[in-house]
């Protein structure tokens, strides 16, 4: 048998066969953005992403160029070969790079896998490390982040180099992924035109250090407007079944991992770390002008997915949950009558509740005050790794209830999760540019 060093020393070797020159790929002239105009794409690289996983199934996919037939082999530390089914999905576009969703079953927890992806025409070989993942687990690091946008991306490279530092065991990732529209897209109300998102979710994922690493970490994801290239969409948008292909493509989850109970839209529920966790959809039903936020059948497999488990709920959604500023889109302050059918499921089911957001580019603990759901608890809200900032913006009054905040390119990492059926605890970290610990704080629900 081979130890983990050994296992990593032999097959490292494989990625020392040398490179091709690289090619570069220009975006089309009619791109309205100027800095995706710049954009330079090159042909031998590869992006990897883990998405949902469980301790014996997980959903990898990999982006390559469209010339190469890529050769992929999974081996266990044994060197053993690992069965698994990879497809490759049409999105209909006439696409420089392709996606490919592996899914692989019947793995061993806590052991070491490792993907190779050939590309016989750069006599390339990419090597990424993988396991899977213990939702038993209570000792678990959560990374929760959100909004990563090219556009902003000076602190790019120094907050992925946090994030891999903090060594999470898991990622959530609360929308705003990829910044599929253009400025001039918002400024005119529009949706980006689909082939020139595609671009952007291509340069994203070549060009993020997250989607490069050698261990991948796996992403529970939630998606926002950005995902959907549209700035503030709801249930109008034209191309929204589209996009639910893309993304769920590519940041996967659905129920070929056990763990993972799908909702409508792009929504799914898992038990882990302690908690029954709900990954909202607040895009694909929302419908501004109807009051309507998760629409009434995600609401109705809420309800039901609740009272399957006896487990304390974390809640995430990609918009806030409450009316904190007429600037930022929230459940409460969009749609009034559902938030209140909301929360009343929250109120009767008597179990803790915390609730987690993301979008409004600060992040923050706010205290949930007793008279909404019966006991004291949190709204956290991670806000922006990487993109404009709020600066001081958001920022209220610790008497209004808001015990900490940061305004700038930040992520949150909920640490030593401790629940009971009365109770949750956890600490939370917040991580900036320049503090490992801009806020430090530990939280309990108690009912
Ligand atoms: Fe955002």
């Amino acid at each position: 048998m081979y130890s983990r060093r050994h296992f990593l020393k032999l097959t490292g070797l494989l990625g020392l066969i040398p490179l091709a020159a690289r090619g570069q790929i220009e975006l089309p002239e009619e791109d309205n953005d100027q800095h995706a105009k710049s954009m330079v794409f090159p042909e031998d690289r590869i992006a990897f992403v883990q998405g949902a996983t469980d301790a014996h199934s997980t959903l990898l996919s990999i982006l390559v160029h469209k010339k190469t037939q890529p050769n992929i082999k999974i081996m266990d530390m044994f060197f053993q070969t690992v069965p698994f089914t990879a497809v490759r999905k049409n999105f209909g576009l006439d696409e420089d790079f392709v996606v490919y969703q592996i899914f692989l079953d019947g793995l061993r927890l806590g052991e070491d896998y490792a993907i190779m992806v050939s590309d016989p025409l750069y006599s390339d070989v990419k090597i990424r490390y993988f396991r899977t993942l213990d939702l038993n687990n209570k000792n678990t690091k959560i990374a929760l982040l959100s909004c990563t946008n090219h556009r902003n991306a000076g602190p790019k490279s120094t907050m992925f180099r946090k994030l891999f530092r903090s060594q999470p065991d898991v990622i959530f990732y609360n929308g705003d992924l990829v910044y599929g529209n253009s400025s001039l897209d918002t400024y005119l109300n529009r949706p980006a035109k689909i082939q020139d998102a595609y671009k952007i979710y291509i340069k994203t994922l070549l060009e993020f250090e997250l989607y490069s690493q050698k261990n991948l970490i796996p992403i529970f994801a939630a998606w926002d407007d950005h995902d959907l290239a549209y700035n503030n969409s709801d249930v109008t948008h034209p191309y929204k079944d589209f996009y639910l292909d893309l993304f769920r493509s590519i940041f996967s989850a659905d129920s070929r991992v056990k763990a993972v109970s799908q909702g409508p839209g792009s929504s799914f529920s898992i038990e882990a770390f302690g908690l029954q966790i709900f990954f909202f959809d607040t895009r694909f039903f929302k419908n501004k002008k109807k009051e309507i936020f998760l629409g009434q059948n995600q609401l109705d497999w809420m309800k039901k997915e609740l009272a399957k488990s006896a487990l304390p709920k974390m809640l995430v959604l990609s918009q806030q949950l409450l009316y904190y500023s007429f600037i930022a889109e929230s459940y409460e302050r969009n749609a009034r009558k559902e938030f209140n059918e909301f929360i009343s499921a929250i109120k009767n089911l008597q179990q803790p509740t915390l609730f987690v957001t993301g979008d409004v580019h600060y992040s923050q603990i706010q205290h949930v005050s007793e008279s909404l759901v019966g006991y004291k608890t949190y709204e956290i809200t991670s806000s922006a790794m990487f993109s404009g900032s709020a600066g001081r913006f958001g920022k209220r009054k610790e008497s209004d209830g808001q015990i900490a905040y940061y305004g700038y390119p930040n992520f949150v990492t909920l640490e030593q999760i401790k629940t009971d059926a009365d109770s949750i605890e956890m600490h939370i970290n917040c991580i900036s540019e320049y503090s490992d610990k801009q806020f430090s704080k530990t939280i309990k629900v108690d009912i």
